[in-house]
């Protein structure tokens, strides 16, 4: 029977491809309050201030090229004979960029959008501005669909049925301070998965681990990636 890879990113696995980390030194969170920008409270306070927040994101992460990282796992993906899971943190396209095809955004995604009074979807303008009308309902009720502080992540469940069927549980680019992504490694333990961290350095969680590479994910990813795939043959 196949192996199941269920692999978890976040900031590390973009931070070569030029997209800023939240916890490094100069991080986003040393350029800017989470509760100014990154809370529904926030966004109610001051919602040009937040569009703007993503607005510059999403233009960065337009510009921005998936990176070796990220094309290893579409390759693993793509030759790999069980099922492979991305759940990614990251609210960048990278990973869909880079070809892979099975990524649950768990906080939302940049280039979506959201309204909130009738819950209706669409792709994100290149800038969105208070009081835009939802195409939809006409409300001016619009916000970027990302999941903010305070709010419940996507897929939870989805994600929880994958955590637990998992033979292998991959943390890649990720300090492991922000619940609930945080125990997922956790999860996979209990059910009996095979833990790995891959990233540029121990985060908070990597006793949880029990197998560890550390180094920059454009280096560690594809060789982890390599080693994997060579064990189908
Ligand atoms: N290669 C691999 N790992 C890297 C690299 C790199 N080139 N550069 C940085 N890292 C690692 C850092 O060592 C750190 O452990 O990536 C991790 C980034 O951690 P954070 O900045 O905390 O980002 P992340 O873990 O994705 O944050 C989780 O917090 O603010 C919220 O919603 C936001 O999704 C985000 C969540």
């Amino acid at each position: 029977m196949p192996q199941s890879i269920v692999i978890l990113t976040g900031a590390g696995i973009s931070a070569e491809s030029g997209l800023g980390t939240f916890r490094d030194e100069n991080g986003l969170w040393a350029q800017h309050r989470i509760e100014d920008v990154a809370t529904p409270e926030g966004f109610a306070r001051n919602p040009k201030l937040v569009h703007d927040f993503y607005n510059a994101r999403r233009i960065q992460s337009s510009e921005a090229e998936p990176n070796a990282g990220h094309h290893a796992l579409a390759e693993l993906e793509a030759n790999y004979p069980g099922e492979v899971l991305i759940v990614t943190q990251n609210v960048d396209g990278l990973h869909e960029k880079a070809g892979s095809q099975n990524v649950l955004h768990m906080h939302g995604t940049l280039h979506g959008a959201l309204c909130h009074s009738c819950n209706h979807r669409w792709p994100a303008p290149p800038e969105m501005a208070p009081n835009d009308p939802c195409p939809a309902c006409g409300a001016p009720t619009t916000r970027p669909d990302i999941v903010w502080f305070g709010e419940m992540p996507y897929d939870m469940e989805r994600i929880s049925n994958a955590l637990a069927r998992a033979d292998v549980f991959v943390s890649i680019g990720t300090s492991g301070e922000v619940y609930p992504a945080a125990n997922f490694v956790n999860e996979a333990d209990m059910f009996g998965a095979h833990t790995v961290e891959l990233n540029l350095e121990p985060s908070s969680s990597v006793s949880r681990f029990a197998e560890t590479h550390f180094g920059p994910a454009t280096q560690v990813v594809p060789q982890w990636v390599a080693t994997e795939i060579s064990r189908t043959k």
